[in-house]
């Protein structure tokens, strides 16, 4: 351990648990050196010294360049090994070429922490992507921690450290974000967002190719950091999910994490023949995933600065009641509608509130919520309507929009509004539709909690704050391990794989159901047309018949299934009429199933083993069009009843379940159980990459159900999802 400098290595920080070795080499070094400093004032080299220069970074600073001998009036070297004292972090902005020797040269050096600023690496091509490989590998051997290489630099804010060790032309100020940005060019973007929304950070980082440091080595890094209290990531891939979810899950229970993923999937493109696959390849799995975790998707940067400015100056509410003061009708319907639209109740005003608004408000005001003032409204009004609102014990949140009046200035309305709600314990959003004169003025206040222009964000955001509050305080749940037949599920899929894997034969894929205890409509496999009518006495009237072979996916897309067969005749019809429709299709079978009709609602509960997320289970509404209507969820087992339970009421399966106009209600708790069984089967058995049970029909309450359709696919020995 090197004893020189004024202050260890960031040892002024308690921390309880362990962050990511060596990041602090980074993020809070006792002096840089800029390899690559130019002499030249408008290049990147030369920004970036001037940026540390800016800030008043508060350790040393070394320049490095072969051709100068002064840079800033401070003395210029011509490599870090001529550095007299000791260097804990190098910036390096030298051609590509030039990179692994200056990274060699710092290893020698004893430096620990890198940042990479050149481009040229895996983004350009294999010839990059050999450079970068062997640049993390040099990396990685000497036991240094670097950001980039492609990025824009970092930049740590707190006060202690000062430290803008990027090339952006706005700092950034100090304050309760961190943000890491897969992209440099949006970088700057938001640092210019941020400035002008007065949000500080504690860490800035772009993160480049994230060839060493990843998005979530990052999150480990700000989990137990008490001074970052909000943690934003804008992410093009997701490096490893699997650990992502496991990171977010846990700190979102303590901060919030927002994310804004840009449109391309987590599982990207690949064969996908079963309905969960191909939806699984969907935007809808990446929500499925974030909303798992806790983790607050924003579809843009500005969505996100939206939420993250009112996250940084107003406390969580505690409940979806939200109050609505306004002096304008229209905008005031528009906040009604936005607020229902994002899931949120407007708030039931007491008499007591009712009264005391009264006693000050014109005859003409709406003293119901919305709270119209009306035009007239003054300054003093929105002042005491707030307070008197905030006092309201069946109000979680208040949502002030005022429309510039001729007699008050917003200017005005905006200080009392701040004059009355300071130091509330329930969040107050305000939308202000005024000229552009009032947000000049704004942007020149001191740090202030976020101005709407329009209600429909506000209310979004609100919203999610909602979210947030709700998720940190959810308990875990109850967990169920239901008793299995492993042993029987085990040699099934293990013949399987043996034969390298694919679709199990339905007899078998039933038989794996049944062993995982999920009723099922046990088909009967009849190879030979002859057999046909005497199994069917077995399995007994009223019964469906489908057809059976290899390349028959999706049978009923191929004329395959012929449900209501109530007796021999009418089996002989039905098989006549299939092996027509089966050529007409080119679809070949080699043999029939007859199954018993089952009865109820047809849902569909399936899953996918991502080789990337693991396991991810799906279930909503079933049948041929499951793809259409997309109604349903992604759970990530384990998983707990309850969370099943409120996802499964936010489709419009669990309000068919709940029994539409006077039918009855169906068996959810059979449902859930199946759900919980399938996340159960697949995560013990990480060999079965897809699987859909579709339809599985759910009875009446108490009753039951039954599935009557599954498909099940077996990946090869060398591909199973959780091998690794
Ligand atoms: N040690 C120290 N200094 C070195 C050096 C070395 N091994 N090799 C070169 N230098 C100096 C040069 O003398 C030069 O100084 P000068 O301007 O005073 O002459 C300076 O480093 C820069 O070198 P130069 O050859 O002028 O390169 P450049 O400034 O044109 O480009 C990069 C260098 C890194 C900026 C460029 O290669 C690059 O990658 N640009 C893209 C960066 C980017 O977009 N990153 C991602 C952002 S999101």
């Amino acid at each position: 351990m090197r004893m020189v400098g004024c202050r260890p290595l960031a040892s002024h920080r308690k921390r309880d648990a362990p962050r990511p070795e060596g990041l602090d080499a980074v993020f809070r070094p006792r002096s840089i050196a800029v390899v690559g400093a130019s002499t030249r004032a408008h290049s990147i080299g030369g920004n970036l010294l001037s940026n540390l220069f800016r800030t008043g970074f508060t350790g040393k600073i070394f320049p490095i360049n072969p051709h100068a001998a002064v840079l800033h009036s401070v003395k210029c070297y011509s490599s870090v090994l001529d550095v007299p004292d000791e260097i804990d972090c190098a910036v390096v902005s030298v051609p590509k070429e030039g990179v692994l020797d200056v990274v060699a040269q710092c290893a020698r050096k004893g430096i620990r922490g890198l940042v990479v600023i050149t481009a040229g690496f895996k983004e350009v091509g294999p010839e990059g992507a050999e450079l970068e490989r062997r640049l993390t590998e040099l990396v990685a051997r000497k036991g240094m921690r670097m950001i980039g290489p492609n990025c824009m630099g970092v930049i740590n804010a707190e006060p202690e450290y000062a430290m803008d060790a990027t090339f952006s032309p706005t700092p950034a100020s100090y304050g309760p974000l961190a943000f890491a940005s897969q992209s440099g060019a949006l970088g700057v973007a938001i640092l210019n967002v941020a400035q002008s929304l007065k949000l500080g950070f504690t860490q800035f980082v772009s993160m480049g190719n994230k060839a060493n440091v990843s998005a979530n080595d990052m999150l480990l890094y700000w989990e137990n950091d008490p001074r970052t209290r909000i943690v934003a990531l804008y992410l093009e891939s997701f490096g490893n999910p699997r650990r992502f979810v496991e990171i977010t899950r846990r700190i979102t229970k303590k901060k919030p994490v927002l994310v804004v993923k840009s449109g391309r999937t987590v599982a990207g493109a690949r064969a996908a023949s079963s309905h969960t696959g191909a939806l699984a390849a969907s935007e809808v799995a990446i929500d499925a995933v974030l909303e798992a975790c806790g983790v607050s998707r924003s579809d843009t940067i500005e969505e996100l600065f939206d939420l993250a400015s009112a996250l940084a100056s107003q406390p969580l509410p505690k409940g979806d009641r939200v109050a609505i003061l306004t002096n304008a009708g229209g905008p005031a319907i528009m906040a009604t509608d936005a607020v229902i639209q994002q899931g949120l109740r407007l708030a039931e005003l007491s008499a007591r509130t009712k009264r005391r608004l009264s006693s000050f408000l014109p005859p003409e005001a709406s003293l119901a919520n919305p709270v119209d003032m009306i035009a007239s409204a003054s300054d003093v009004n929105y002042g005491r309507a707030a307070k008197i609102l905030l006092e309201d014990r069946g109000v979680d949140s208040l949502l002030v929009i005022n429309v510039t009046p001729v007699l008050y200035g917003p200017r005005a309305v905006w200080d009392a509004i701040m004059d009355a709600t300071r130091g509330a314990e329930k969040p107050v959003l305000s939308v202000f539709m005024a000229n552009e004169e009032f947000y000049d003025e704004a942007r020149s206040m001191p740090s202030h909690p976020p101005i709407y222009r329009f209600p429909e964000p506000a209310a979004r955001v609100l919203s999610e704050m909602w979210k947030i509050g709700r998720w940190q305080k959810k308990p875990r749940g109850t967990f169920r391990r239901f008793r299995m037949r492993k042993d029987a599920i085990a040699k099934i899929l293990a013949r399987r794989r043996r034969r390298g894997g694919g679709y199990l034969d339905p007899g078998d894929a039933f038989s794996v159901l049944a062993a995982a205890g999920i009723p099922v409509a046990r088909p009967v496999f009849v190879r030979r047309e002859s057999r046909l009518p005497a199994q069917a006495e077995k399995v007994g009237y009223p019964l469906v018949l489908k057809a059976s072979g290899e390349k028959i996916v999706h049978k009923s897309d191929v004329g395959g299934v012929a449900t209501g067969i109530r007796g021999a005749a009418e089996l002989g019809a039905a098989l006549a009429r299939m092996k027509k429709d089966l050529a007409r299709h080119g679809a070949d079978a080699d043999g029939y199933i007859l199954q018993r009709e089952a009865h109820g609602r047809e849902l569909v509960v399936g899953a996918t083993n991502d080789p990337r997320i693991g396991p991810l289970v799906m279930f909503g509404l079933g049948g041929r069009y499951v793809e259409i209507f997309k109604d349903v969820k992604f759970v990530l087992p384990p998983v707990s009843r309850e969370e099943v339970l409120e996802s499964l009421d936010r489709l419009k399966a669990g309000a068919l379940l709940a029994g539409v106009r006077g039918e009855p209600a169906g068996d959810r708790e059979f449902l859930v159980e199946t759900i919980l069984r399938v996340g159960q089967l697949v995560t013990d058995f990480p060999e079965i990459a897809e699987m859909d049970v579709n339809p599985l029909f759910v009875a009446r309450r108490g009753r039951g159900g039954l599935a009557v359709d599954v498909r099940i696919r077996v990946s090869g020995r060398e591909s199973a999802a959780n091998g690794s």
